[in-house]
């Protein structure tokens, strides 16, 4: 496997875990790619990897890689994506798979084509307490669902991600600001499509979305340099599951729903806060990352679990057939949820959502 991309999620989490020595017979980090050349040489060299690219189409080329996971800035993922689909080559999306529905769409389909497997995160399906929140729900825990809420605020959390970005040196000083700048940033592609993840993978695909969405924050600053916010950094959905269920969900600059953890779902007979039914805890709706299939030994102290978890859904694709809980399917809805709603703050007025997706409930563990 490749890693394109050596920042923050590569140096913290993939190439950590990827790198584990119990992950020798299953996956093996064989090339690292980044424009920064000094970075990936310094990457390679910390994780003990052979090969190194600057050129990201001499990666495809060379014939080192199966398989990818693009650990770039998500506005990259669409063209870097399709031309490893062109090679053959085999891809993991960090969130946010894309940034539009066409996009997406071009992605499945040349992926098929091509007889190429994409897995997209967040896999927050992966999660026993997804699994089971879903399983409750539609058991009718709640009764008849009426509303939820869910979401996060951006804060200054890239500007501070320490380790990664607050030193000198290759590996330590990793400029954020494409997380401000179009397309793919905001904190709708960061952040909230977890939580879009999490409260489509329960209730179901929505129908409509309205919007409000602005920028609340022109700048930035980051090591001394003003970043301009070209994205809206403070946007408010509200989404149509249908006979008025409804979900408010936030992309915010800062501030959050206290007491919420990660999602809200109300019902005519009670309410779901994250693990929890009217305040008691689900059973086996383990919320901690220790949970995830694959997090097992050393995999628990090392950062950013959750996608080491989601690369292995593909890796376990390929290796072993089993099809993965996260799929581009999901994500497109959400891609397509993230764009209508800023379409929806330009023009005021409510955009339907034309996709949906099926949740292969065989796959759950915990369902
Ligand atoms: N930072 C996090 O906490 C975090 C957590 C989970 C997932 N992610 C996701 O991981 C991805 C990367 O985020 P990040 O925070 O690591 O970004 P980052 O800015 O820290 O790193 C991006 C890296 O990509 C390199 N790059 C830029 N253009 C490139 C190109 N054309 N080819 C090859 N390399 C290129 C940059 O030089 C940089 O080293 C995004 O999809 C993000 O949503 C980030």
């Amino acid at each position: 496997m490749g890693v394109v991309g050596t920042g923050s999620v590569a140096l913290r989490g993939l190439l950590p875990h990827l790198t584990c020595e119990d992950n020798d017979e299953s996956v093996e980090v064989t090339a690292i790619c980044d424009i920064d050349v000094d970075r990936a040489q310094a990457a390679a060299g910390a994780f003990d990897v052979q090969e190194t690219f600057e050129e990201y189409e001499r990666l495809l080329a060379s014939g080192t890689v199966d398989a990818i996971t693009l650990a770039t800035p998500i506005g990259l993922h669409f063209e870097q994506g399709k031309q490893a689909i062109e090679h053959g080559i085999q891809v993991h999306f960090n969130k946010t798979f894309c940034t539009t529905l066409e996009e997406a769409n071009e992605l499945i389909d040349s992926a098929e084509e091509a007889g190429v497997k994409l897995v997209a995160s967040p896999g927050q399906l992966t999660r026993p307490r997804e699994q089971r929140v879903r399983k409750r729900l539609h058991e009718g825990a709640i009764g008849t669902p009426t509303w939820a809420a869910a979401g996060r605020a951006f804060g200054r959390y890239h500007q501070e991600e320490r380790s990664v970005r607050g030193g000198d040196d290759p590996l330590s000083n990793v400029d954020p600001s494409w997380y401000f700048r179009k397309p793919g940033g905001g904190p709708m592609y960061d952040m909230t499509v977890y939580e879009l993840h999490s409260i489509t993978g329960i209730l179901g695909s929505a129908e409509r979305v309205t919007a409000m969405s602005g920028i609340s924050f022109p700048e930035r600053e980051f090591h001394g340099k003003q970043i301009e916010t070209e994205i809206d950094d403070n946007t408010f959905l509200l989404l149509d599951f249908g006979e008025a269920l409804t979900a408010f969900v936030y992309g915010a600059a800062f501030g959050g729903l206290p007491g919420v953890n990660a999602f809200l779902i109300n019902g005519s007979e009670g309410q779901i806060n994250g693990n929890q039914l009217n305040g008691e805890p689900i059973e086996g709706a383990d919320d901690s990352i220790e949970a995830l299939p694959h997090v097992t030994g050393e995999h628990r102290s090392i950062q950013e679990a959750h996608v080491y978890e989601d690369v292995m859904q593909l890796v376990d694709w390929l290796r072993e057939e089993q099809p993965p809980i996260a799929t581009v399917e999901h994500a497109r809805h959400v891609v397509e949820i993230i764009e209508k709603g800023y379409r929806s703050a330009e023009a005021g007025e409510a955009q339907e959502l034309t996709t949906d997706f099926e949740v292969d409930t065989s796959l759950l563990e915990h369902y």
